[in-house]
């Protein structure tokens, strides 16, 4: 029996999510999301998550006060880039800020701009933000993060949700009173990364302790934290009894792995992924688009992260490049030649050989 019948059967046909979510105003049909993450979920990389199946892609978080600068600062228009829609529909826009007025303006723009849900975030551990309140620092007083929530869901028509984390440290896991609050104050869902503040990246990341958030709520569940295939989206659900999974870190030269986990978890059939020219021509696209929004030298550095997590998920499944090549790739500032490298990173189909 392979893995899709052994979960439709032993394991239960009732962690499949046949179900559309219900987020207020928006239905989302795909039950696996590419999370929100600051300098990777550029627009680029949220399209292609989108075209390949994830049922939601966040942007990078938008800090509230740089984006109500608008295009009058770097700050600013830096923002403006990180929450670009671009045709993107759904389009998911995470805002960080700890000043509630701050945050209702800023949402207020974002939703005028074209955002179809907002996220307030809740769960990044980075000292620079959690130093400025913001971020999972909120998890250590949930009045005020109450308060911010309130101003958010009051400021917009679109539905808001809340990203957090178990709680700021294991004395405190008050992820479930958070989710309570913030569906009192009108959050259509929240994500919970299975980890505590002070554990940052550390440890794994507790899907269990994610099922007392969702028996504390009746809003959709999200769970994340350390999902890097079908089988971990399936016992995710089961564990934490999320009603969707969120995939960060595992989705980096891989955009359609969030699509081939919503697939599986819909329908319970495990696919095989996009071929070579498929996996060619979305990275190819990516960089293309990251040049024409960020210009042809920030552009080429901006995607190198990119560039590297493609060749390094490439030479895990039997393609890549060679030692010298890989290189050139991440360190080459012509960008003729680096969409060339990239042509060669995918093993070609016989058929497409003799095509
Ligand atoms: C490079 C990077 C940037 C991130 N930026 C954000 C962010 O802007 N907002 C946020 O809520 N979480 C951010 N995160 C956290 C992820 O959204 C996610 O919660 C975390 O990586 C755990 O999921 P994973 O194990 O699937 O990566 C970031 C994570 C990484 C690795």
């Amino acid at each position: 029996m392979n893995f899709a019948q052994q979960v439709s059967s032993a394991a239960g046909a009732d962690r499949l999510c046949t179900e559309p979510l219900r987020l207020g105003s928006l239905t989302v049909d795909a039950p696996a999301f590419l999370a929100p993450m600051a300098g990777v979920t550029d627009l680029a990389m949220r399209r292609l998550a989108r075209r390949f199946g994830a049922g939601l892609a966040f942007s990078e978080m938008v800090a509230s006060g740089d984006y109500a600068q608008g295009a009058n600062g770097k700050a600013g228009r830096e923002s403006l880039l990180r929450a670009l829609g671009g045709g993107l529909s759904p389009h998911a826009v995470q805002i960080a800020g700890c000043d509630a007025d701050s945050m209702a303006e800023a949402a207020r723009l974002v939703a005028d701009a074209g955002a179809d849900l907002i996220d307030i975030n809740m769960g990044c551990p980075a000292k620079r933000v959690v130093g400025g309140a913001a971020g999972s620092a909120l998890m250590r007083d949930l009045d005020h993060a109450a308060r911010l929530i309130a101003a958010v869901t009051r400021a917009v028509t679109v539905p808001v949700s809340v990203k957090m984390r178990l709680g700021w440290d294991d004395e405190t896991r008050n992820a479930p009173e958070l989710a309570r609050r913030a569906e009192a104050e009108g959050a259509v869902m929240v994500v919970v990364h299975g980890r505590t503040r002070q554990q940052f990246y550390r440890g794994v990341a507790d899907w269990s302790a994610i099922r007392a958030v969702s028996d504390a709520v009746s809003i959709p569940v999200v769970a994340n934290g350390d999902c890097r295939s079908a089988e971990d989206a399936c016992e995710m659900l089961r564990q934490s009894g999320a009603k969707a999974v969120m995939i960060g870190r595992a989705a980096l030269g891989q955009p359609w792995v969030v699509g081939e986990i919503a697939s599986f978890l819909r329908n319970g059939r495990a696919s095989a992924g996009p071929d070579g020219a498929t996996r060619r021509a979305a990275a190819r696209e990516h960089l293309a688009t990251l040049l024409e929004l960020l210009g042809p030298l920030q552009g080429l550095r901006h995607a190198r992260k990119h560039l590297a997590a493609y060749a390094d998920v490439a030479a895990g499944q039997g393609g890549g490049l060679d030692p010298a090549a890989r290189r050139r790739l991440v360190e080459s500032e012509d960008a003729r030649e680096v969409m060339d490298l990239l042509g060669r990173l995918y093993r070609r189909e016989p058929e497409a050989e003799a095509a």
